[in-house]
């Protein structure tokens, strides 16, 4: 057999995200293939804390591809949250001789990768969040299958909603983003969006809205409400109370994170997987894996932190436009 290039772990990390197995598979056979030792880390970050890391072999991840959840388990790591934490997990990979992490999460999970960095571990992130919420990139491992979920789940709503005339407030997450609103908000047809970004919380304003969209023939309303404006059934008491009109809340919660991937993640988790261990292969140091412009690109992990990003001034102004008849 011939050398070892090295040694990689891989580690999945926050929120967990349909698309993150395909991201692993690809990492372990690319890397397999490039001629390097890829270790699985269990738990996030406290498993290199509790040095829970195994030598994964091809067939080790066989039957995951397919598969919602992260087969490595995630974690939000309150010891590695200090900076103590991230000393000791900078020594452990040291000890071991990993000399690259990559990294699947979302902003969090990098802020962590970006200190590591600094105590000498060459980290390189994979963005995987259903929240979309990370600015240097367009597009984000599990996005895609959470809104699907989240859009099919709707649609059952605005049946029974429209059925008896109704008004559902739906609630979708998004921690304090929305974009998994504003796309649902728009592949649903909507005739509220409530985003953190953009929701001046004025619910005399928004009641007036349904009032005057009633009076012009709706027979029924679907406000999709954003996970960072909240209050969903106060939201709805309100409205059922200052408009007489039957209103109920649903919060989607949990059940939009799980799931089969779709197409698009399945493949943009395996050609960032892919993507990441040909950065380690090509030496590059301290990349986080994003995609722009119709395709993928690296950057550097201080870098894309300078990054903001935002709701989308004119998807935004089409979606009210199309759902109300104001
Ligand atoms: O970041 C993904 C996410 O699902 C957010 O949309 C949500 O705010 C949060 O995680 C929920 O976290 P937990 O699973 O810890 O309740």
């Amino acid at each position: 057999m011939s050398e070892s290039k090295g040694k990689i772990a891989v580690l999945t990390s926050g929120g967990d995200a349909p698309g993150m197995n395909a991201a692993i598979r690809a990492v372990v056979r690319t890397g397999i293939t490039r001629g390097y030792e890829v270790y699985g880390v269990r738990h996030g970050y406290n498993g290199i804390l509790k040095r829970e890391m195994k030598l994964m072999q091809y067939e080790d991840v066989s039957e995951k591809l397919q598969h919602g959840g992260t087969f490595l388990f995630t974690a939000r790591s309150a010891e590695f949250y200090e900076i103590e934490g991230k000393k000791k997990a900078a020594a452990i990979c040291k000890e071991l001789g990993i000399e690259s992490l990559i990294v699947i999460g979302g902003d969090g999970s990098f802020s962590g990768a970006k200190v590591l960095s600094t105590f000498g571990v060459n980290i390189i992130g994979i963005p995987g969040t259903i929240d979309l919420d990370i600015a240097y990139t367009d597009y984000t491992i599990g996005f895609d299958t959470a809104v699907n979920t989240a859009m099919e789940a709707i649609d059952r709503l605005r049946e029974t909603s429209n059925s008896h005339e109704r008004c559902s407030v739906v609630e979708v997450m998004g921690r304090s983003a929305g974009y998994i609103a504003l796309w649902c908000g728009i592949a649903n047809g909507a005739e509220e969006i409530l985003l953190p970004e953009k929701y001046n919380n004025n619910i005399d304003q928004l009641v007036a809205r349904i009032k005057r969209n009633r009076e012009k023939g709706m027979t029924h309303q679907v406000i999709v409400n954003a996970e960072g404006v909240g209050h969903s059934e106060e939201l709805a008491e309100r409205i059922e109370k200052e408009t007489g009109i039957e209103t109920r809340a649903t919060i989607l919660g949990h059940l939009q994170r799980g799931g089969s991937p779709t197409a698009r993640d399945r493949v943009y988790a395996s050609m960032m997987g892919a993507y990441a261990i040909d950065l380690i292969d090509r030496g590059s140091k301290n990349r986080l894996i994003g995609y722009k412009d119709g395709k993928l690109y690296d950057v550097d992990v201080e870098e894309a932190f300078k990054m903001t990003k935002g709701i989308d001034e004119y998807e935004y102004e089409i979606a009210r436009l199309l759902g109300s008849r104001d």
